[in-house]
């Protein structure tokens, strides 16, 4: 069942147009690869990108995740790699929320063993109260307390990913 409004979208709009900004002002006249982490970048990542006038290329990786629960199983499987070839390129690797953080050290290291120039990491939300491992996140959108969230491209068993705001979930029992 959807809980409270926890962004709206305008509130959405005004973090990815600031991120946007920052992202541009970082861009050094190489052309970078924005990296979007499937699926629940799908909507910040196009958001993002569109605010950014500059020339880049993009490209989707996805690894297995939570599946139907709202807890981390704390390993990762890659589901669909890369097609771009990352080695001595900037790379922004985009990503709805970080959690315990497990999802995204093991893309940075998949990536880092191809050797880019750098790996920056843009995520739009971080529970931070709820990090197992460190991740230093260069562009963040906003901290939000530990509770499941949903909408703009974020889901629960695949649903709600289509909301244009982001609202917590009450999980009968409650999320753990
Ligand atoms: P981590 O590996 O624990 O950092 O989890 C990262 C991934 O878990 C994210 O990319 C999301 O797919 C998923 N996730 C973590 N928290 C939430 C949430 O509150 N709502 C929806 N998905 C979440």
């Amino acid at each position: 069942m959807l809980g409270l409004q926890v962004l709206s979208e305008d509130e959405i709009g005004d973090i990815v147009h600031r991120l946007a900004g920052e992202v541009s002002a970082d861009l050094e006249g190489r052309t970078p690869v924005f990296i979007g982490v499937l699926k629940g970048c799908v909507y910040f990542l196009t958001d993002l990108t569109r605010h950014i006038n500059k020339s880049m290329e993009i490209d989707f990786i996805q690894v297995s995740s939570y599946g139907a629960s709202t807890t981390s199983s704390g390993s990762v499987v890659l589901v669909k790699d890369i097609t771009v070839d990352v080695r001595d390129r900037d790379v922004y690797l985009v990503e709805d929320i970080v959690d315990t953080g497990t999802t995204l050290t093991d893309v940075v290291r998949l990536l880092e063993a191809r050797h880019p120039r750098t790996v920056q990491i843009v995520s739009l939300l971080s529970k931070p109260s709820r990090r197992q491992v460190e991740v230093p996140i260069t562009f963040l959108g906003i901290e939000i307390e530990d509770r499941f969230v949903v909408g703009y491209g974020l889901d629960y068993a695949e649903n709600y990913r289509n909301l244009p705001a982001i609202y917590e979930l009450q999980v009968e029992n409650g999320p753990s």
